[in-house]
């Protein structure tokens, strides 16, 4: 599968098949994460991946009663110890970790697998969970598995609205 493939098949999976992922798949796609680009190369991540289904029961209310998320055969919780702020202001912990679970959805998507990006969390409930230090933040978590039925069509602006050449020419976001 080329990138672009990957990039149009993966979607927001939300139905997870009962069925473990083969190791050497995800370790593949966690080796993705590790070959992601970061900020002057901090590769300031660490990512907890949730298999076991006690834990993986208690991080549906967390994740704001989302319960796919622990329907999914493993969460990969995805952490930062960065307050770096790069020059243009931004802060490099969330876009680092952003970089490095798209590699992860892109990778899974390769496998045959699915993911989804969860926001929608709450992060003391899971710090509390899985007994992360009260430094690290919590960025995103993203359960992984095999899809149970298919990909919705995709929502998307068409790029004649989204972008512009030269200067800007829009007239609003
Ligand atoms: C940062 C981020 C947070 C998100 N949080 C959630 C979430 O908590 N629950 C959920 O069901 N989907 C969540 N989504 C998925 C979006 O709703 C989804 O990406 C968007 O609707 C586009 O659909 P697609 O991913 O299928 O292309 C999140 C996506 C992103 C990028």
């Amino acid at each position: 599968m080329d990138v672009f493939e990957a990039i149009d098949k993966r979607y927001s999976c939300r139905t997870y098949e009962d069925r473990a992922i083969e190791p050497e798949k995800l370790d593949r796609v966690l080796d993705a994460a590790r070959l992601a680009p970061s900020a002057r190369n901090f590769q300031d991540w660490r990512f907890i991946v949730v298999q076991d289904a006690a834990t993986r029961a208690k991080l549906i209310p967390a994740a704001n009663d989302q319960a796919f998320v622990g329907s999914a055969p493993a969460v990969i919780v995805a952490c930062s110890n960065s307050d770096y702020v790069m020059r243009c202001g931004q802060a490099i912990g969330p876009i680092d970790i952003a970089i490095a679970l798209e590699h992860i959805a892109l990778q899974a998507t390769a496998e045959g697998l699915a993911t989804c990006w969860i926001g929608s969390f709450f992060p003391d409930k899971v710090r509390a969970i899985l007994g992360i230090p009260e430094d690290i933040q919590i960025i995103e978590l993203m359960p992984i598995g095999y899809p149970a039925g298919g990909a919705p069509a995709k929502k998307r602006e068409p790029l004649t609205k989204i972008v512009s050449y030269d200067k800007w020419e829009f007239d609003s976001i």
